[in-house]
């Protein structure tokens, strides 16, 4: 263990079990190029502002591209019982370049330097984590298109209520991805905000430049108040809510496709290359890549608590307890980014019982609304027309057929309104056209969905 950079205030040097405990750069070490970055932006400015020599700047900024370089290359290993990651640039800095090393840290402290830090990792983040929405979204728009006219059992509390297509159904969840798509975009408006300069909590005396910094580092705009940009941890937790609202809609997603496999239902089946054997029943195809992004889900959702509570209750400004956002968000990123990718494939190359789904859809009554519809297109009021095919489903339920195999007498029997078209009328595809209202499942409207999804998907 090195002697500290504090080292000077303490007659001791450090337990080794509390430089354990202490130490974060196990996981803060992958913000290695943000925390370098950062420096360099910062010597850079210190040496125009003449408040270190532009020579010690250069110096400066020329050791950290060495760092740089070398830690990208893996010829510099992070040492396990550095403090963090701060301390570890600016050690090694110091033992390259010399005493230029140790001006670096002049007007800024580890506490804005860490906020920097995860704001720009994060920040960093999002356009991955945006192209793998939208390239899920995608692949549920691209098997929507292959299944316009796929009908489906639609259902409410599990049980069948109204016929729908294949297609409207995995919309539903392309719509989620979409807002998901949104909340990103929006959040970076929030992670965009440069905190370097406001030093331990207060600022600094120093006349730094800190617009300079933040457009080196292509930040937006700075932070107004030094306390708050120390202790700000909002867009963490932000984030974190978005990942796990991400991981929610493809836990329902995975739950259905779980439910969708099973040979109750057999919707669908999933290709080899995304479902998983047993080790003793050798006819097992299980859902372990649906399974495992509900599980995940959970985990995310817990990393999400961590954050919000870790900061209830800590006064400003900085408290170590701030330390334990980056294992929690890394997390959270880390399955998140996990399960998308994967999920996606399983979603692509999954194949579509169209025969089991029509079947389904024939089961249950669905077109149970459509024949009260019928009534009252022909005048009755649609109380009246509910009764009277609430008899017509009691009727059917007797004589084991679906509705459309009653006879036009078993029609007539409950009301003489019934002709010969009532068939028509209870013909799936018909019940699953007529519904054509904007957002419905009509073929016409899941095309203007899908061309309004991939219009949106362009500028989110
Ligand atoms: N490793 C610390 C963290 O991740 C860096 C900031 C430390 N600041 C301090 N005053 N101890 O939060």
């Amino acid at each position: 263990m090195a002697e500290k950079m504090w080292a000077g205030r303490f007659q001791k040097s450090l337990d080794a079990g509390v430089n354990d405990f202490n130490s974060s750069i196990k996981f803060d070490s992958r913000m290695y190029q943000e925390d370098i970055k950062g420096s360099m932006a910062h010597a850079t400015m210190l040496g125009a502002e003449g408040i270190i020599e532009p020579s010690e700047a250069d110096a400066i900024v020329a050791g950290l591209e060495g760092i740089l370089a070398d830690l990208d290359a893996g010829k510099l290993a992070f040492d396990p019982t550095s403090e963090d990651i701060h301390m570890f640039v600016e050690t090694v800095l110091t033992e390259r370049i010399g005493d230029a090393g140790k001006r670096l840290h002049t007007a800024r402290s580890r506490n804005d330097q860490v906020a920097l830090d995860l704001r720009y990792y994060l920040k960093n983040q999002v356009p991955e984590l945006k192209e793998l929405l939208s390239n899920l979204t995608e692949v549920i728009i691209t098997q929507a298109e292959a299944h316009k006219k796929t009908i489906m059992p639609g259902m409410t509390h599990l049980q069948h209520g109204q016929p729908v297509t294949f297609a409207h159904h995995i919309l539903a969840y392309a719509q989620m991805f979409l807002r998901d798509l949104g909340r990103l975009s929006d959040l970076t408006k929030r992670l965009d905000v440069m905190p370097l300069g406001s030093g331990a909590l207060a600022g600094t005396t120093y006349p730094i430049d800190r617009e300079k910094v933040a457009s080196a580092l292509h930040f937006s705009a700075v932070t107004e108040n030094s306390i708050d940009a120390v202790s700000d941890r909002d867009f963490v937790v932000e984030l974190a809510s978005c990942l796990s609202l991400v991981m929610v809609h493809i836990s329902r997603f995975s739950e259905e496709i779980i439910l969708w496999c099973s040979s109750e239902f057999n919707y669908i089946e999933l290709d080899d290359a995304f479902a998983t054997g047993s080790s003793i029943m050798p006819q097992k195809k299980n859902p372990d890549v649906a399974e495992l992004c509900r599980g995940k889900a959970a985990r995310v959702i817990g990393d999400l608590n961590t954050l919000l509570i870790m900061l209830k209750g800590i006064p400003l400004a900085y408290d170590k307890d701030m330390q334990e956002d980056k294992e929690a968000i890394f997390d959270a990123l880390d399955n998140t980014k996990l399960a998308l990718s994967t999920f996606a494939g399983m979603i692509e190359s999954m194949t579509v019982h169209t025969d089991v789904l029509k079947a389904a859809a024939q089961k249950g009554y669905l077109n149970a609304t459509d024949c009260a519809d019928y009534l009252v297109k022909k005048g009755l009021p649609f109380r009246s027309a509910y009764k009277m095919t609430g008899e017509l489903v009691h009727t059917a339920i007797e004589k084991g057929l679906p509705l459309e195999e009653l006879s036009l007498a078993d029609f007539q029997k409950v009301s003489p309104e019934f002709t010969e078209d009532i068939y028509a009328a209870l013909d799936l595809t018909a019940c699953v056209n007529g519904r054509a209202t904007y957002g419905g499942p009509a073929e016409s409207a899941v095309t203007n969905q899908i061309a309004n999804l991939k219009k949106n998907l362009k500028t989110v």
